[in-house]
């Protein structure tokens, strides 16, 4: 890319060119949320994807974020800015190993989590996300058993609050398991005042130990309505970037990980994402995200099945 050209302007000026827009996940580079036309979660980036009037898609976060809007919007061209932006979740759960899995529970519906390719969604009867499991769960008769997966943290997590006994796959988001207990002990003794807050991704001593639990809109939410000053902040470092938007003279802590080396909780596939690349992606409709036909009718149900419950 020549030093000559305006990157920001260039994406601004492709954009209305192309009738596209721009969809960033909370855990994007700050740059990257900046210019994106909408900013969201998972939920809200896939409602999103299924009402946008524009005929290319950019999502800018992980792969089976993409997916999710191809999936949903198949007529539209999705691109991703790095095809390699995975996610250790999604990746913890082979299609294979979970249809085999799956045979071992022939009554349970499966409820999987939006962390996921669209051949395990196409295995599934629900979708959930962060933001709408709780009800999501609740709203299943109880005499029905439940297979979960593929975050057995967030599957405890919602066998707590509901109540339900599920049958859960044993898989894990990389960046929320790594935050370390001792750490954020004393980070909390550091700043007494400082409230925790955690996603439901975090392992079960941290969702204990936090005055708040919540996906990363739920957590946005809380830091702006909640009279608390100061917060240590227990997910992808990223969010941080809208807390401080959004509330200027309040303090955020990011939740140390384990390995004190890597200093920051930052997801190294979100993080491949730049501005470079959203500006070449846009630029050249390339690499564009394909979901094969046979899957994507199947995938369709339960997504399309979590949007109705959650309108
Ligand atoms: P939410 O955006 O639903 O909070 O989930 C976070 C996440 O795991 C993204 O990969």
């Amino acid at each position: 890319i020549s030093d000559k050209i305006d990157i920001k302007e260039e994406i601004i000026r492709l954009k209305k060119e192309k009738n596209a827009i721009i969809m960033a996940h909370y855990y994007q580079i700050n740059e990257i949320q900046d210019i994106a036309d909408f900013v969201g979660d998972s939920l809200a980036l896939a409602q999103q994807a299924s009402q946008t009037k524009a005929d290319i898609i950019l999502l800018a976060g992980v792969y089976f974020m993409g997916e999710t809007a191809k999936i949903l919007s198949p007529e539209k061209k999705v691109l991703v800015p790095d095809l390699n932006a995975g996610c250790s979740l999604a990746n913890s759960c082979p299609a294979e190993d979970f249809a085999q899995f799956k045979k071992n529970y022939p009554d349970h519906m499966v409820v999987t989590y939006v962390n996921t390719t669209a051949d395990v969604k196409a295995l599934s009867d629900i979708v959930v996300t962060s933001t709408n499991a709780v009800g999501i769960i609740n709203s299943i008769p109880r005499d029905q058993p439940i297979l979960f997966g593929p975050d057995r943290n967030l599957g405890n997590y919602l066998q707590g609050l509901t109540g339900r006994e599920m049958v859960l796959w044993d898989g894990a988001c990389h960046v929320h398991e790594q935050f370390s207990l001792e750490k954020i002990v004393a980070l909390k003794k550091e700043h007494p005042d400082a409230q925790i807050i955690a996603h439901p991704e975090c392992k079960k001593p941290f969702l204990i130990m936090a005055d708040y639990v919540g996906s990363t809109a739920a957590l946005l939410k809380y830091t702006r309505e909640n009279s608390g000053q100061s917060f240590i902040v227990a997910t992808e470092a990223g969010i941080l970037h809208q807390m401080q938007k959004f509330s200027p003279d309040k303090v955020f802590i990011p939740a140390p990980p384990n390995d004190s080396t890597c200093g920051c909780n930052d997801c190294e596939f979100m993080k491949l994402n730049t501005l470079q690349k959203v500006y070449l992606a846009l630029k050249h409709e390339y690499p564009e995200v394909k979901v094969e036909e046979s899957i994507r009718l199947e995938a369709v149900k339960p997504i399309q099945r979590m949007l109705d419950i959650s309108s």
